[in-house]
This record gives C-alpha cells, sequence and structure tokens, in this order.
C-alpha cells in the first residue's frame, strides 16, 4: 500500500475540497496542489475565522505540515504574495513549509489581458474566471512560457520579456501600456524567489522516506480539459491522473483516492447542465447553500445529484470513497431527486455520460426519487447517526454509484464531517 492520498473535485468544482483537505490533512505530512492557478477558491474556517485560498494548499494552518505548489501548477505571482501575507496572519510562511516548483509556469499580466479579450470577444464565451488560466497553458504547451524558476532569476526573465516582445509587438505594447501591473509582476519575484525549489524531487524523496502525502485537486473532473465538458472546461487536468503528471511519481504509490460532491450540483460558468433548476428548490439550494463564487464572487446554477456525471467522474478517477458533501443544504426539502440517467431526444436513453457537450445539452434528466428529512443532521460523529430518510439518501446514492460514500459533510467546519 502507498502512502499518496488524492482529493479531487467529484464535479464542475466548489465541492468543498478545502474544508476536507482541510480535514484528511491531518494524517499527512505533506499536501501538494497538482494543477489549477488562482481560478480555484478553497473556502475553510480557521478558529471559526473563514478564509479563501486560491493558491496555497489547503492543509497550510496545521502547523509544521509542508504544502507545496507541484509543476501543473499556473502561478500568479503577486496574487501568491499577497496570500502569503493573508495566511502570516495564522501562520508564518518560512521557505522550509512552502515549496514552489520551478517547473511550474507563471501567469502574467499579459496572459490576464489575452484571458479577458477572448471571454469579451467570444460570440460563445467560456465563462473563465479572468484569470490567465487558458493563456498560461496553452503558452506553456507552445513552449514559449516563463517557468518560475526563470521567472525569479532576473536575467532569464528579461529574457523572456525581449523574447516574446520580439515575436509578438503587441506584447510589448502590453507592458508599455500596464506599466503598474507589470512592475507588480516584477517585484513579486524576488519575495518568491528564496521558496523555488525542485518541488517535485524533493516531494518524491519524502514518499521514498515513508512520509504521507496528500494532493490536492482544483476544480472538477468535469472542467478536465481531456474528460470534462470540452470546451466549457478549464485548462489542465483535474481528474486524479493529472496528479501523476504534475508531480512525477509512480501511480503505485497511491493509497487512496478519494472525489468530493456536493449532494446536489452546482456549476459557475457557461455549459450543459442537464439537472440544473430553475425554480423554487434551486433558489433554495442557492440561498441556503450560500452558492456564489469564492473567486469571482458570481452566483452558482444549482440542480439535483446527477449520478451519470458522477459514474463518469468515478470511472476517470477510480474513486476509493466519495465524500457526500453539504448534505445539511438539502434539510428542509420534501423531495430529494438523483438524475439516474439522461433521456434524449434522438438518442433515447443514455446512461454513459455523452463526449459530446451539444448532446449533453439536449438531455433531460430522468430521475430517482427520495424522502426529504426536516431534522438537523449531526456535526461529528458517524454516516449511521443519520435520521432515517438523509440515511437512505446516502445509501441510495451509493447503490446508484456503484462506489462507496465514505464520508459526509454537514456544515462548514472542519468537525462537521461523518465517518463511515
Ligand atoms: P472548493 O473550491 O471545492 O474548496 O469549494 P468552495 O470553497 O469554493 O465552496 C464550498 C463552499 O461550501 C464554501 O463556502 C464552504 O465553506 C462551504 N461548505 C463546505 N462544506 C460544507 C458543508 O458540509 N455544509 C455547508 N453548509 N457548507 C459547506
Ligand atoms: P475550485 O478549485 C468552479 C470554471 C469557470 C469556467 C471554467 C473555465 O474552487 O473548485 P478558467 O478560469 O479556469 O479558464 O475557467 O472553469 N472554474 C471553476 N468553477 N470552481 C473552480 O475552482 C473553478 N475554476 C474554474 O467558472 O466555467
Ligand atoms: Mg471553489
Amino acid at each position: 500500500m502507498g502512502n499518496v492520498s488524492i482529493v479531487v473535485g467529484a464535479q464542475w468544482g466548489d465541492e468543498g475540497k478545502g474544508k476536507w483537505i482541510d480535514i484528511l490533512a491531518r494524517d499527512t505530512e505533506i499536501v501538494a496542489r497538482f494543477q489549477g492557478g488562482n481560478n480555484a477558491g478553497h473556502t475553510l474556517y480557521v478558529d471559526g475565522q473563514k478564509v479563501v485560498l486560491k493558491q496555497i494548499p489547503s492543509g497550510i494552518f496545521h502547523p509544521g505540515k509542508i504544502s507545496t505548489l507541484c509543476s501543473g501548477v499556473v502561478v500568479n505571482p503577486s496574487q501568491l504574495v499577497a496570500e502569503i501575507d493573508m495566511v502570516a496572519a495564522f501562520v508564518k510562511l518560512v521557505p522550509e513549509r512552502l515549496w514552489l516548483s520551478a517547473r511550474a509556469h507563471v501567469i502574467s499580466p499579459w496572459h490576464i489581458h489575452l484571458d479577458t479579450k477572448a471571454e469579451s470577444e467570444a460570440a460563445n464565451p467560456i465563462g473563465t474566471t479572468k484569470r490567465g488560466i487558458g493563456p498560461t497553458y496553452a503558452e506553456k504547451a507552445n513552449r514559449t512560457g516563463i517557468r518560475l524558476g526563470d521567472y525569479v532569476n532576473n536575467a532569464h526573465r528579461q529574457d523572456w520579456y525581449e523574447t516574446l516582445s520580439k515575436s509578438n509587438p503587441k506584447f510589448a505594447a502590453h507592458r508599455q501600456a500596464h506599466a503598474d501591473q507589470w512592475q507588480e509582476f516584477e517585484d513579486a519575484a524576488a519575495k518568491l524567489a528564496p521558496f523555488v525549489v525542485d518541488a517535485e524531487h524533493m516531494v518524491r524523496e519524502q514518499i521514498k522516506a515513508g512520509k504521507r502525502v496528500l494532493l490536492e485537486g482544483a476544480q472538477g473532473a468535469l472542467l478536465d480539459i481531456n474528460h470534462g465538458t470540452y470546451p466549457f472546461v478549464t485548462s489542465s487536468e483535474t481528474a486524479a491522473g493529472g496528479a501523476f503528471a504534475s508531480l512525477g511519481f509512480a501511480p503505485r504509490s497511491i493509497d487512496k483516492i478519494y472525489g468530493v460532491a456536493k449532494a446536489y450540483v452546482t456549476r459557475v460558468g457557461s455549459g450543459a447542465f442537464p439537472t440544473e433548476l430553475k425554480d423554487s428548490v434551486g433558489e433554495h439550494m442557492a440561498k441556503v447553500g450560500k452558492e456564489f463564487g469564492a473567486v469571482t464572487g458570481r452566483p452558482r446554477r444549482c440542480g439535483w445529484l446527477d449520478a451519470v456525471a458522477l459514474r463518469y467522474s468515478g470511472a476517470i478517477s477510480g474513486y476509493d470513497g466519495l465524500i457526500l458533501n453539504k448534505m445539511d443544504i438539502l434539510t428542509g426539502l420534501d423531495e430529494i431527486k438523483v438524475c439516474i440517467a439522461y433521456e434524449h431526444p434522438v438518442h433515447g436513453r443514455i446512461e454513459n455520460f455523452p463526449w459530446d457537450h451539444a448532446i449533453l445539452a439536449e438531455c433531460k434528466p430522468v430521475y430517482k426519487s427520495f424522502k426529504g428529512w426536516t431534522e438537523e443532521l449531526p456535526q461529528g460523529g458517524k454516516i449511521s447517526d443519520l435520521n432515517k430518510n438523509a440515511l437512505d439518501y446516502v445509501n441510495g446514492v451509493e447503490e446508484i454509484l456503484g462506489f462507496p460514500v465514505s464520508m459526509v459533510g454537514t456544515g462548514v467546519n472542519r468537525q462537521d464531517a461523518l465517518f463511515r
């Protein structure tokens, strides 16, 4: 059995990964983010105070643990400096505790400009977070990007400016027109330099030495660049497999893989969403669940749990267990539904999540119904402590999915967690 565990989003993001990483980090020595950038917003509560982490891994509030960003992450330097300062109110971050991969690519003001421009000019915008994520990954794939190790090296950073300016006059013009943004970008380099290391090598050494590592995903499986609802996806590999590529380690080191799902579904941005509700139930989920984006503040679209999508998500990442989160938000609803199949006007009944976004957009959900409950859910304890209807729902979901629900979330705090 290995000593590396992975926690990923099982839906379209914002499932509550931050809270669960914070809980599971208790039993680990290192927490590593393996993809995404500051498009992520992971919320947790430290001593009752709400904290939203965008780049720093969510295990950071456990004293003495190491946090690291691996090669598959894209880093916004000035935002990361601001986040290190924000976290300093709780824990002082020294380089021994925060390892930033020299291989991670850097988001610059230019990439943010490109993202914003593409979204504003698109006929069908993706609804990105406008954080420059797509253009930075595109530049990486195009082999014209800048990695953190080169960014913190003054000469290499200047070389990158020069190379890009020569090949693209608009880049040079942007640097001139937005000198303040580029100055901020420059200033962050010296501040981050002490943290930049060969993080992948260091983590592998720790794995070899028997230390436990928890890999933190951002976004969710349905936003995966390969397996998600393309083109309405993010630009990285959000499913569990992305972790192997980013960190560079043997899959046999894996112990457990967990997917985090809400007990319903939310989605921010555009794209098909078969179980979306535009009625009073959807409003209940949005209002009680406080469904507003942690990064952009946009309202999240809400709907019933989609088991077709979740089975697919489980198949991609191989969950040992599903974490069914925010169960408390369903309290008070008379009836709770789970989508078990889709009905398509041409293709009939569909049980496998379609690769074609146009087909998904035409799918209507086929529901199985469960009885609701009005009792408050326990804050802490065992899943079997749930009231009968809530327990029937959890067991029903497990049966429909074909893999275990191993944890349940019933509130925003660390202790609001039920285990099997
Ligand atoms: P992440 O991106 O997956 O880490 O999730 P976000 O932080 O973007 O969104 C999850 C939201 O739900 C946050 O506001 C959390 O504080 C909140 N949350 C997490 N778990 C629970 C839960 O079990 N119950 C309730 N009511 N809220 C939760
Ligand atoms: P966490 O880690 C929810 C969505 C955006 C958009 C699409 C592409 O907090 O779960 P991008 O800026 O990545 O190019 O946007 O992906 N998106 C998220 N949705 N949670 C996130 O992160 C997200 N990160 C990106 O809304 O639809
Ligand atoms: Mg989030």
